[in-house]
Parts: C-alpha cells; sequence; structure tokens
C-alpha cells in the first residue's frame, strides 16, 4: 500500500484491515495520534486524510492506497510551529496533552475551511473531542483567535510552559 504521510512517500507493509492508528504508531513510528478509546468516540487518534479529519483507529488501510496523510508533526516543527500550535501554547490549550494532537489536526481543517471564530461553530467542529484536562475554555479561544487572523509571540509562553511546547511540536509519545 502506497501512502504520502507528511510529505514522505511510504510503502506500507501492515495487514490490509490494520488501522492507520496501528501503522501510524507501530510501522511507521509516528506517536502523535493516541490510542485513546479506538472506537472513533474520543478524537485523541485524528489525522488528515486527504486534507480532512479522520478517526485513524476506524480507518483502515485498505482504503487509503494512495491518500495523503498528515498528522501534527507534518504541520509544523519546533522550529517553525504552524499557527494552531502557536496558538494553543499561546493560549495554554493544553495540559497533559493527550487530546492535543488530536485537538490541532482538527482545528487545522476548521480554519483551513474558512471557520468563523464563533465559539459555538468551533465547539461543533471540534464535537466529539474529549479532553479530561482543560475544560475547553482555552482550546476554544486558542481556535477562534486563529480564526481571527491574531499573532502570537510564544518566546515567553513556550519558555514557561517547556512541557506544553515539547507536546505540540509533536514530540511526545
Ligand atoms: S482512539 Fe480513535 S477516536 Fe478514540
Ligand atoms: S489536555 Fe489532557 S486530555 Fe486534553
Amino acid at each position: 500500500m502506497e501512502l504520502t504521510v507528511n510529505s514522505v512517500s511510504c510503502s506500507v507493509q501492515s495487514p490490509p484491515l490494520t488501522s492507520l492508528l496501528t501503522v501510524l504508531r507501530e510501522e511507521l513510528d509516528i506517536t502523535s495520534p493516541k490510542a485513546g478509546c479506538e472506537s472513533g468516540g474520543c478524537g485523541a487518534c485524528t489525522v488528515l486524510v486527504d486534507g480532512q479529519p479522520r478517526r485513524s483507529c476506524l480507518t483502515a488501510l485498505c482504503t487509503l492506497d494512495g491518500s495523503e496523510v498528515v498528522t501534527v508533526e507534518g504541520l509544523g516543527t519546533p522550529e517553525d510551529l504552524s499557527r494552531v500550535q502557536q496558538a494553543f501554547i499561546h493560549h495554554y490549550a493544553a495540559q497533559c496533552g493527550f487530546c492535543t494532537d488530536g485537538l490541532i489536526v482538527a482545528a487545522t481543517a476548521y480554519v483551513g475551511g474558512g471557520g468563523s471564530a464563533d465559539t459555538g461553530d468551533i465547539g461543533e467542529a471540534l464535537a466529539g473531542h474529549y479532553c479530561r484536562c482543560t475544560g475547553y475554555v482555552k482550546i476554544l479561544e486558542a481556535v477562534a483567535a486563529v480564526a481571527r487572523g491574531d499573532t502570537f509571540d510564544t518566546a515567553s509562553t513556550a519558555s514557561s510552559a517547556n512541557n506544553t511546547y515539547v507536546t505540540i511540536a509533536g514530540a511526545e509519545s
């Protein structure tokens, strides 16, 4: 099976019914998509498939030949974070980080599709993403800020929230 993952062409050897989540984590060693519920209910495994957010735990490899997959590692690097990654840092929108990579991927699709700064619209777009830590308020603020076109100075926030910075950069497993 041939996939493009974070702009790299991959020839994947896992059996056809293997979930994309398992392929990413165990064959390709890309660990930002998290194995939460593994039944489509929590959003922690969300990645972009051909630009659309998908639950990778429910996506069989055999449906993906020729597809383009993007995880949070493909959105930005620690030296060059995407605007959504910057916003999550700036607005302190992550705590333990387990839900964060899936939320950032989904939020990227939302704002990339022209989503508004209306928190009701954002909440609807991110419905089904469960966060046990933040209470969602900071997450909504971060996404709204990106949708408004705010700019972010993460120099001070990154240095004072180093664990958050590492998670958002996709470096935590
Ligand atoms: S692990 Fe896929 S939705 Fe929860
Ligand atoms: S930051 Fe901990 S689950 Fe969301």
